[in-house]
């Protein structure tokens, strides 16, 4: 049996810096936080130019395995050129090879919503089918470099987000009515890219396995009202289930068909479309799971245009972050509990943590919270795995502070602090927080 991946977790725009160094085009990822919050993705943790000194934190850590994703335009910068950046290969390489000299199992995710402009700018990104080939292509020159030092691979982080996020999908349309329409056709062709990049990894790395990993915030209904009760089902199908069905399954769920009929959405399905998506069966789900979230029927207007039946509201019964994002360690065992009775494939936690606004004091960091929400989870997760549910490993967000996907570098989620913020990025020296000590006692408690 494959040892327990006891992990932590990054992604590639949200640590790496050097956004233009050494040949890397823009991504919608580079766009969108520069717009977002100013401080942009250009510095971020500078991981880019702390390899050994980062690996070397992961190996007193203790990690067994390190999640991070390869930037799609650090390799291709436009996305489609003819030619492989020789620079961005040599810092994955560089990367890649000091984790295994440590022992420590690469975990690559091969996109985290950082589509590369190039192609957005050229044909639309998604939107466009070719998109598919030039992510299976770029998909086809990771596996043939690294495909025999790595043994777990993740196709697309969270398209499900990505499936409601105009920006990150690079979509400038005002119209909403389109707007939507042009992110279900980007999510149809991210579902087949999906099916023809696992399929192409079982084909050219036989010993290494392949999943997506889905964003999955376990929904309650806010009462006991079947009305409620019936909406947070229903939005917990669409947001969450839906994907996963269509990528375990390689077909959209006849429900999810008739609601997207309903919106007035049409696929753009061509002839042996239904063959594409039933051959890339994933070897195991990557869970993304940090919070759960109640639910009322009805609406308000912070909804999409896409869910107009269902909103979100505050559980009196749980606390939160700053930014809303609850503390709920039994959601998080009926999360496990729910993925895997559905689908019996292996599941990998891929994202799990806790954010705060930190300031370093005395070198460190107390951070309790973070601490206690680990030990929590942990604990929860280990009592699904008696239960029966086969978790192959659990990846902290984050290895290090990271720019938020949506919030900047205020909100922070790692176990070692990074010494900058908003304005001054300073030189980013890296401070073991207390939950770095916590996360290691815990790996060489279960280990
Ligand atoms: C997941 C993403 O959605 O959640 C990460 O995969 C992201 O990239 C994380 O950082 C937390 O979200 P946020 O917006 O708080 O950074």
């Amino acid at each position: 049996m494959n040892e327990f991946l006891w992990a932590v977790s990054t992604s590639a725009f949200q640590v790496e810096g050097a956004y233009l160094e050494d040949g890397k085009g823009l991504t919608t990822a580079d766009i969108r936080c520069e717009k977002k919050k100013g401080c942009g993705t250009s510095v971020a943790s500078d991981s880019y130019h702390h390899v050994e000194e980062d690996v070397a934190l992961l190996k007193e850590l203790g990690v067994k395995a390190y999640r991070f994703s390869i930037s799609w335009a650090r390799i291709y910068p436009k996305g489609n050129d003819a030619d492989i950046n020789e620079a961005g290969v040599a810092y994955y390489r560089k990367l890649i090879q000091e984790l295994k000299k440590n022992q420590i199992e690469p975990i690559v995710t091969l996109l985290h919503f950082d589509v590369p402009m190039g192609i957005v700018e050229e044909y639309g990104g998604f939107v466009s089918r070719k998109a598919v080939d030039d992510f299976t292509r770029y998909a086809e020159t990771i596996f043939t470099l690294f495909g025999k030092e790595v043994k777990y691979f993740l196709t697309i982080n969270e398209q499900n987000v990505m499936s409601i996020s105009a920006n990150m999908q690079g979509i400038e349309e005002a119209d909403t009515k389109k707007r939507v329409q042009m992110l279900q056709t980007a999510n149809y062709h991210m579902y087949l890219a999906n099916a023809e990049v696992t399929a192409l990894c079982h084909k050219l790395c036989p010993h290494a396995i392949i999943g997506p990993a889905v964003s999955y915030p376990t929904l309650y209904p806010a009462t006991c009202d079947p009305q409620d009760v019936y909406a947070a089902y229903r939005l917990e199908e669409l947001m969450a289930f839906a994907p996963m069905d269509i990528y375990v399954h390689g077909e959209y769920p006849v429900w999810y068909l008739n609601y997207l009929k309903d919106k007035g959405i049409t696929l753009p399905i061509e002839e042996g479309d239904d063959e594409i998506l039933k051959r890339g069966k994933p070897d195991y789900l990557g869970v993304n799971w940090y919070c759960t979230n109640a639910v009322k029927a009805g609406t308000n207007e912070a909804m999409t245009s896409l869910v107009d039946f269902a909103y979100m509201q505050k559980n009196p019964h749980l606390s939160y972050t700053e930014w809303g994002w609850s503390y709920d360690p039994l959601g998080f065992y009926m999360a496990l509990r729910k993925c895997y009775d559905r689908y019996h494939l292996p599941v990998m936690i891929t994202e799990n943590g806790w954010s705060s606004r930190e300031e370093l004091v005395d070198q460190t960091v107390h951070d309790e919270k973070r601490s206690a929400y680990l030990i929590d989870h942990t604990n929860e997760m280990m009592r699904a795995m008696q239960d029966g549910v086969a978790v192959i490993g659990y990846c902290v967000w984050s290895f290090i502070d990271l720019m938020s996907s949506g919030d900047g570098f205020e909100k922070r989620y790692g176990l070692v602090y990074v010494d900058r913020n908003e304005t001054d990025v300073k030189e980013c020296k890296r401070y073991k927080k207390d939950s770095f000590y916590t996360y290691q006692r815990i790996i060489e408690e279960n280990s």
